[in-house]
């Protein structure tokens, strides 16, 4: 949510700047802004809408300086206007800034510097930020200090209650690039002879792949060639330096029309990457790494807990499926911003989990504390390397299911479910499932990219009915086990990017209420899995015919439906029961992309919508 992009080095700033800012802009697309240091001046332009406004506005003007930030907003505090975009500038014309994240004091800190006379263009948090760090600095020139700068943004922060990644300069010091974060993310990349901030790794990628991931309350200095890093209350840091695993290729579209539709294709590739060198050598149970709990610990566990928000919820919700089922043991799921404020009565043996694609979303990092507050291990399961999720919990699992952009998650998802449905093999192996059960139970889950090629081959099928079922307004979304959680992904995902209303539902729970929604102009897109509720849900189906709504049935290889019971169908193949919710996910992904494609809607930037979610 925001993306900032901060550069310092030998090169021209401002190219190097929005080259990034492009690559950051699925975080927020309300507005842009580039500010450029330049011998004693700040070259400022900020504009409403794309990134490319920002880029077409950039272009009128020369930018020469090494030294300049960048942003791309999502609007958390006033409206989506030029003067609210970021970079923000001081009133006395010293400072300027972006910054990702909320300042929660703001209106007392705004009252207090109106009183000293700093006066403000815009309605955000941010530009009192600013305005602090320029009060600040003029403060400091009386007590003459070399590191005046640095020590300014240093001391407001100090002042400050909420979340920030920040990048700051001055135009004083046209050598310097201050940095910081706390609760929203910030990398600094290590190329030649430059440095790069970013909120995320694929902004700086195409120049490094050295990064530094700062932690909360730490702040950087950055000169064209020196960096030091320390933290809020001054102690010094020796960064660890990690390498990003993946290429700028992983991250552009290859031929594509959209990343989404890229990262549904991807998922042959990003399941066997979930897979990899995570099955033992007898093949009969999952093996995890990064846990960081022994079988004896595990043992000890009596119940879980799962936390997250948006899609990954509904992979909690596929976990407690499958733990359930195979594993016996309880799973409770809950939203991370219910369960941070519900204040909830655990049992003592409760082993935590949290699932995040980005591995920043706020509420999720919140129950995670939460959790480890209140004395739990909490393990994550998380895509992104490195991340503050993938660093604050006790133990996890990485989906290595690289870099996913389109903002609404497609392989990310089918690679989390890949993930729960190996624990739930492991748990179940320590318990009750048998060493035959367990091997066929592994053949099942490698079968699954293949599957999932064959489901992508009748795109242009799903393509077909999608341009036939476009114009509607409402859709329903009806399945049951563990194909309800994906009803209810298959409905997030018609909403998200094409804006057509649709709910999930639990098949047969749909007479309680929106069978009421039926009629020729509400489509039903049903789940009709082979086994035993295979005629129950012919009976649900059976309901909604009777009501003269459409029936769109995603339905096993080889199981027939009754005659003119359904008005389209997708086959899925036959599979193992823990491959089910991947390969049902499938055809919801191509159906909402397809819809909304024909719908005339940015698919990569739903409207509203972020990727990464860093406010509450
Ligand atoms: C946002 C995104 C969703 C995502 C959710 C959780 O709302 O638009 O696609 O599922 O955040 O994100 P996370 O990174 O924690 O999985």
């Amino acid at each position: 949510m925001c993306g900032i992009v901060g550069y310092i080095g030998k090169h021209k700033a401002s190219s190097i700047l929005l080259e990034g800012l492009k690559r950051l802009e699925y975080r927020g697309y309300d507005s842009a802004g580039l500010a450029v240091l330049q011998e004693g001046r700040i070259d400022l332009v900020k504009k409403v809408g794309r990134v490319e406004n920002l880029i077409r506005e950039s272009a009128k003007h020369s930018f020469p300086g090494h030294v300049g930030i960048c942003h791309t907003r999502w609007a958390t505090h006033g409206g989506v206007t030029d003067a609210n975009a970021h970079p923000h500038l001081s009133s006395d014309g010293k400072i300027v800034l972006v910054h990702n994240g909320v300042i929660e004091n703001y209106t007392s800190m705004k009252k207090f510097l109106l009183s000293k006379d700093y006066s403000f263009k815009s309605e955000t948090d941010t530009e009192v930020l600013g305005n602090l760090i320029a009060y600040h600095y003029a403060k400091e020139a009386v007590s003459d200090k070399t590191n005046r700068f640095f020590e300014s943004v240093r001391k407001a922060l100090l002042h400050v209650e909420g979340t920030y990644g920040i990048a700051v300069m001055c135009v004083d010091q046209p050598e310097q690039l201050v940095a910081a974060r706390k609760g929203s993310p910030l990398l600094l990349g290590m190329g030649d002879e430059e440095f790069i901030l970013a909120s995320d790794a694929s902004a700086l990628v195409s120049r490094t792949r050295n990064v530094v991931y700062l932690k909360d309350n730490e702040l950087v200095q950055l000169t064209p060639t020196d960096f030091s890093i320390s933290t809020i209350d001054q102690a010094e840091v020796s960064p660890v330096v990690d390498k990003i695993t993946w290429s700028i290729k992983d991250a552009e579209l290859n031929g594509y029309a959209h990343f989404m539709e890229k990262e549904i294709f991807e998922q042959p590739a990003s399941l066997e990457n979930a897979m990899r060198g995570r099955f033992s050598e007898d093949g009969s149970t999952a093996q995890f790494g990064g846990l960081n709990l022994t079988a004896a610990d595990l043992r000890m566990i009596d119940r879980y807990v799962f936390c997250s928000c948006g899609t990954a919820w509904h992979a909690c919700l596929v976990a407690e499926h499958l733990i359930e089922r195979f594993a016996r043991l309880p799973v409770e799921v809950d939203y991370a911003s219910e369960f941070r404020y519900r204040n909830a009565p655990l049992d003592r043996d409760v082993l935590f989990f949290v699932v995040s694609q980005s591995g920043e979303t706020i509420d999720t990092l919140a129950a995670l504390r939460e959790a480890k507050r209140k004395g739990y291990k909490v393990m994550a399961i998380c895509n992104v390397v490195g991340s503050t999720i993938a660093r604050e919990s006790d133990g996890g699992v990485y989906q290595h299911a690289g870099p996913e952009i389109g903002v609404a998650s497609t392989k990310a998802f089918t690679s989390q479910l890949m993930l729960v449905a190996m624990y739930a093999l492991y748990v179940a192996r320590m318990r009750d499932m048998s060493f035959n059960d367990g091997l066929s139970y592994v053949q099942g889950l490698k079968q699954a990219p293949d599957l999932v090629r064959k489901i992508l081959e009748q795109a242009p099928h799903i393509k077909e009915i999608a341009s036939r079922y476009s114009q509607y307004s409402d859709f329903l979304f009806l399945g049951r086990l563990s194909l309800f959680p994906i009803a209810l992904e298959g409905a997030l995902k018609l909403k998200e990017i094409s804006y057509i209303h649709a709910e999930g539902y639990p098949a047969a729970e749909m007479k309680h209420g929106p069978i009421a929604l039926v009629n020729e102009l509400c489509p039903s897109v049903f789940f009709v899995p082979k086994g035993e509720i295979f005629n129950k849900i012919v009976s649900s189906m059976q309901e909604i015919k009777a009501r003269k709504g459409k029936i769109i049935a995603i339905v096993t290889e080889g199981c027939e439906l009754p005659p003119d019971l359904a008005d389209d169908i997708i086959r899925i193949p036959d599979c193992h029961e823990a491959v089910l919710p991947i390969l049902g996910c499938i055809p919801v992904q191509l159906l909402s992309y397809y819809i909304a494609v024909k719908r005339g809607c940015d698919v990569d930037k739903p409207r509203n919508l972020a990727k990464s979610v860093t406010v509450e």
